[in-house]
C-alpha cells in the first residue's frame, strides 16, 4: 500500500501542512528541530493511534492552539492499497473539561465512516525504525510487549479489540483481588473474571506463538545475510503463562532448548490457563494482583544462544534490530498481502557501511519509503538520484 496525499493541522509545529507523497523513495532532509520526525510520527500515529515517543495525545497538538480550551489537531491520509483508494482522518481533540480543565478525545473517520480506536487499527499498514528502538532489545519486557501488540494490532484482525478487553478485564479483576486481599469475602466471585481473562488471554497467546514465529523464521533468513553467516539470530517467545508447561508450569526442557508451541490449539491454551488462574488463586489474593497472563510475557532476542539484551554488543544489537525490522516489512506484506509504508528516522547514521549499503538494497523493492535524514552524503549517489528530496524547514517543505 503507499500513500499519496497527507495533510495536517495543529499537529506538533506544523499549523498547516499539505503534501503529496511520492509513490516510490522520499528522502526527507533538514537540520535539527525542522520537523522531520515529526513527520513520520504523524504517519505512524495514523497506522497504530499511538506515538512512539509522545506520553499522551495532548503533545501532539500545536502547542500554540493548546493555549485555547478547544484545540484539535488534524491528521489525513489518502492512501492507496489492493481494494481501492481510502481517506483516513483522525482529529485529536482537547476539550475543556470540569471547571477548568482540559481532557483529550479522539475522532477517527474512515472514507468519512467513524470507527473507534481499535477498529481504525491495521487500515493503513506502517513499519516506522527509529534510532531509540534499541529499547526494545535492550530494555524492559514492557517494551518488547509493546512492540509486539504494535506489530500485531496491525495485521491481526481481533487482536486489538482482545488486548482492549483483555486489559479491562485485568483491571477489574486486579480490584477484585486487592479487595479480597484487603477484606477478605467469597473468593469464588473470580471465577467469571477467570473465564473473561482467560478468553481474552488465550486469544492473545496464540496469536503471539505464531506471529513470533513467522517473524522469526524472517528475521533468521534476513539477519543470516546482515551478519555474512557469521550468527544465528533467534527470537524467542517467553509465555508468562506457558501452555507448553506441566499444570504447576513447569517446562521439561532444557534451557537453550527452542520451544514448539505452535500444535496447542486455543481452546487448549484457554482451558490451561482457566485452570492454572484456579491454581495460584490463594497465592494471588495474597499478592492482590494477577500474576500470570500476557501481561507479563516477554519476548528474548539471542545470538549464536547469548540473549543479545545482556550480552549485545551496540553494533550487534543495531543489526539485529535492522533485521527485525526488515523482518517486520517482509511479515506484513505476507500476511496482509501488500507491502507497509516504511518509515525510516536517522536510520543510516547508525549503521556501518556494509550494513548501510544493505539497507540501501533492501529499500529498492517498490515499498513506499519516507527516510529522514540531516546529512544527504551518507547516501550513495545512485541512490539519492532515484528518491524524491523534501527539504525541511522549520515546519515547511520544499
Ligand atoms: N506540540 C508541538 N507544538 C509545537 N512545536 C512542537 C510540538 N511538539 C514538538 N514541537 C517542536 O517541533 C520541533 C521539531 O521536532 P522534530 O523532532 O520533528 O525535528 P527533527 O527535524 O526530526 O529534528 P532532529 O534532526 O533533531 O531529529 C522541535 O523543535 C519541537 O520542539
Ligand atoms: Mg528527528
Amino acid at each position: 500500500m503507499y500513500l499519496t496525499h497527507l495533510s495536517l493541522t495543529n499537529y506538533r509545529l506544523f499549523p498547516r501542512l499539505t503534501l503529496d507523497v511520492p509513490r516510490g523513495l522520499t528522502l526527507l532532509v533538514g537540520h535539527n528541530a525542522q520537523g522531520k520526525t515529526s513527520l513520520l510520527e504523524a504517519v505512524y500515529y495514523l497506522a497504530t493511534f499511538t506515538s512512539f515517543h509522545a506520553s499522551s495525545d495532548r503533545q501532539l497538538v500545536n502547542l500554540l492552539a493548546t493555549h485555547e480550551p478547544l484545540a484539535v489537531a488534524r491528521l489525513v491520509a489518502d492512501f492507496v492499497r489492493k481494494d481501492g483508494s481510502h481517506q483516513l482522518t483522525c482529529a485529536i481533540i482537547q476539550e475543556p473539561f470540569g471547571a477548568v480543565g482540559t481532557r483529550m478525545r479522539r475522532e477517527i473517520t474512515l472514507d468519512g465512516v467513524k470507527l473507534t480506536t481499535p477498529q481504525a487499527l491495521g487500515h493503513l499498514n506502517a513499519v516506522i525504525f527509529l534510532p531509540q528502538m534499541m529499547r526494545i532489545i535492550e530494555g524492559s519486557p514492557d517494551e518488547r510487549r509493546r512492540y509486539l501488540n504494535l506489530a500485531i494490532s496491525q495485521a491481526v484482525p481481533g487482536y486489538a479489540i482482545a488486548l482492549t478487553e483483555y486489559q479491562q478485564v485485568l483491571t477489574q479483576r486486579n480490584a477484585l483481588l486487592k479487595q479480597l486481599n484487603e477484606r477478605g469475602g467469597d473468593s469464588s466471585q473470580l471465577e467469571h473474571w477467570d473465564q473473561m481473562l482467560a478468553q481474552r488471554g488465550a486469544f492473545l497467546i496464540h496469536t503471539r506463538i505464531r506471529v513470533v514465529a513467522e517473524l522469526e523464521s524472517w528475521a533468521m533468513r534476513i539477519h543470516d545475510q546482515l551478519s555474512r553467516h557469521a550468527e544465528v539470530l533467534r527470537l524467542a517467545y517467553m509465555p508468562s503463562y506457558d501452555p507448553a508447561a506441566d499444570p504447576n508450569g513447569q517446562l521439561a526442557l532444557k534451557m537453550d532448548t527452542p520451544i514448539q508451541r505452535s500444535h496447542v490449539s486455543l481452546d487448549e491454551i484457554q482451558a490451561g490457563l482457566l485452570a492454572r488462574l484456579g491454581k495460584v488463586r490463594a497465592e494471588e489474593i495474597a499478592r492482590g494482583t494477577t500474576s500470570i497472563g500476557p501481561h507479563r510475557d516477554d519476548l528474548r532476542f539471542s545470538a549464536n544462544l547469548r540473549d543479545l539484551g545482556e550480552y549485545g554488543s551496540r553494533g550487534q544489537v543495531r543489526t539485529a534490530l535492522l533485521s527485525l525490522k526488515m523482518a517486520e516489512v517482509n511479515w506484513l506484506q505476507e500476511r496482509k498481502g501488500e507491502a507497509p509504508v516504511l518509515l525510516l528516522d536517522e536510520t543510516l547514521a547508525e549503521l556501518d557501511p556494509d550494513r548501510r549499503a544493505d539497507l540501501q538494497t533492501f529499500l529498492s523493492g517498490d515499498t513506499q519509503s519516507l527516510m529522514t535524514t540531516t546529512d544527504l552524503t551518507q547516501f550513495t549517489p545512485e541512490f539519492v538520484k532515484r528518491a524524491a528530496i523534501w527539504k525541511v524547514e522549520q515546519g515547511l517543505i520544499k
